[in-house]
């Protein structure tokens, strides 16, 4: 049995059922360095901060060398930290003192793509058609007399083609890679026993350092049956069923992670892992087994509209679908990827956020007050529920999504591959406003590598710290207080007459009631402990939850 960095022997093997997973998008958290770009130092200023807020654990998003064609996703080495970011002896303290804390440490894994400057891909382009180098990737003859062609016509999710022509090591246009994101993403070939063994040997690189557990980038891709002839985009989009299409959810992915989890099972406790896997609700469970990766992302509440309908199905189901596997649900609100959810609540129901974002954020205006009520009851329901809760870094500052990034100061890849179609996501990737004034608020002594607007010192630490009224403050007592919480996984609704309301009860007594309605609500007999907005004469106002025991 392999233990990691002399953390506690006799810590709960089940740690991460209740968890509050706190995800730190490195380069934007804290810039202890001064060149603009968050580091793993910064992480390590900033662990008062988050032993303050209450988290049980950490995400870190890739921090890994890379070029940033991904913000971090285009991985040129898994065993190593960017320069940018620190050092492996860094990466250490960070553990360290993470653990120092009592808090855990999950670190994305990304095993879909390498980026196109990992030592295998340059091996692979200076290497002949089917050598070794190039089997640990996906490389296809072109379609057409001179192989001008891509081999298919399938799309990158960042648009354009998934397909990039290479130039032999001769100086002639030779074969095609396949990129299911950017082109400098290559897919890798998981038929290939020695990716599989190197991903293996990185897992255990990362666990032998102390990490507590894995985010599975893309975990429903690796997988993937190319046999020729590849079927049109048409033919694949229109006709496969999960399970059996080409490159998304195949069965044969859980074979990887079985191996993956024999690998965790060696260590004490367990190292966890969390899949991010763009499936049916109900293909979730076998991600989520126990002899598979453990437990899955459920982006479903990230989606849903503000309807007291569709939470309590969302909820229902995942319930159920976490108990199948075993496993406990996930809730999130907000990540990397999507617009913040102050922001998107702030909006009508069922508005294209792409189309918004692309015409700068104003059409609709956004009802920022509205919007951020309704986070904060959204997240006070979350988390009240049984399962896991995985928070963004500045949602707990009530943080809008950022609209106005000029395109030169752009660097997400679906900006630059969609011209005129997709802004992309550096609007929620904006550095962290530490203090009130001061360069880049507080991130850093330098300018931030995103542009802050100027009314991000309003939802600094700083000033929400000193504000009781902040949703700083409120996130606090509401992770002080879910600890009570996290001790059982039961949940019973309770029915009322008022459809626009959810209630349910949890173990001890403890009510949670949102006020999706427009027309205050009446609460059951009980104390208070917490409201994510103030009653009105007694009762719950629209947009707001409230916990009694
Ligand atoms: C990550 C994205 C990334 C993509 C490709 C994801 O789902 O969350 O940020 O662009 O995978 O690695």
């Amino acid at each position: 049995m392999r233990s990691g960095s002399g953390f506690d022997e006799t810590v709960d093997a089940n740690w991460w059922r209740q968890a509050t997973v706190y995800q730190i998008y490195p380069r934007s958290f804290a810039d202890a360095d001064g060149d603009g770009i968050g580091d793993l130092p910064g992480v390590v200023s900033r662990i008062p901060y988050l032993k303050s807020l209450g988290i049980d654990a950490v995400w870190l998003s890739p921090f890994y060398p890379s070029a940033l064609a991904d913000g971090g996703y285009d991985v040129d080495d898994y065993r190593n930290v960017d320069p940018r970011l620190g050092t492996l002896d860094d990466f250490d303290e960070m553990v360290a003192a993470l653990h120092e804390a009592g808090i855990k440490l999950i670190v994305d894994i990304v095993p879909n793509h390498t980026s196109d400057r990992h030592e295998w891909f340059k091996e692979a382009l200076a290497s002949p058609e089917g050598s070794p180098a190039r089997e640990r990737y996906i490389f296809r003859d072109g379609a057409g007399p001179s192989g001008c062609e891509p081999p298919a016509d399938w799309e990158s999710l960042f648009g354009g083609p998934a397909w990039t022509r290479v130039r032999e090591p001769d100086g002639t246009p030779g074969q095609w890679y396949l990129h299911l994101f950017a082109k400098e993403q290559p897919d890798l070939n998981w038929d290939n026993r020695e990716v599989r063994d190197d991903f293996l040997k990185t897992l255990r690189f990362w666990s032998d350092r102390g990490v507590d557990g894995f985010r599975v980038d893309v975990a429903h891709a690796l997988a993937k049956d190319l046999t020729e002839p590849l079927p049109p985009k048409a033919v694949i989009d229109a006709t496969l069923p999960h399970g059996s299409h080409p490159f998304w959810d195949r069965d044969e992915v859980h074979d990887i992670y079985a191996e993956w989890r024999q690998v965790f099972n060696e260590y004490h406790p367990p190292r966890t892992a969390v899949a991010e896997a763009g499936v049916p609700a109900h293909r979730r469970p076998r991600y989520a087994s126990a002899d598979g990766l453990g437990q899955a992302f459920n982006f479903d509440l990230l989606m849903a509209d503000w309807d007291a309908a569709a939470f309590r199905r969302i909820i229902e189901e995942n319930l159920e679908l976490a108990r199948a596997s075993d496993a406990s649900s996930t809730w999130v609100f907000s990540n990397h990827d999507v617009v913040r959810h102050a922001t998107r609540y702030a909006l009508p129901n069922g508005t294209d956020l792409h189309a918004w974002l692309l015409g700068g954020g104003a059409d609709p205006q956004p009802d920022k007050e509205q919007g951020l009520l309704r986070a904060r009851a959204a997240t006070l329901l979350a988390l009240a529920l049984p399962g896991s809760v995985y928070l963004y870094q500045g949602e707990e500052l009530g943080l809008h999504e950022v609209t106005d990034i000029p395109a030169d100061a752009r660097q997400d890849p679906a900006f630059f591959r969609n011209p005129g179609v997709e802004v992309g996501r550096d609007g929620c990737r904006v550095p962290l406003p530490w203090t009130v004034t001061g360069p880049s608020f507080g991130f850093g002594d330098g300018k931030a590598h995103l542009p802050q607007p100027d009314w991000f010192g309003q939802y600094s630490v700083e000033a929400e710290t000193k504000d009781e009224a902040s949703t700083l403050r409120f996130y606090r007592k509401a992770l002080e207080l879910r600890r009570r919480l996290q001790t059982s996984e039961e949940l019973q609704w309770v029915e009322r007459t008022d459809a626009s309301a959810l209630h349910f009860v949890r173990p001890g007594g403890w009510h949670s009631i949102t006020n999706f309605g427009t027309e205050p609500v009446e609460l059951p007999a009980g104390t208070v402990v917490l409201s994510s907005a103030p009653l009105s004469e007694g009762k719950l106002p629209t947009d707001t939850t409230a916990w009694l025991v």
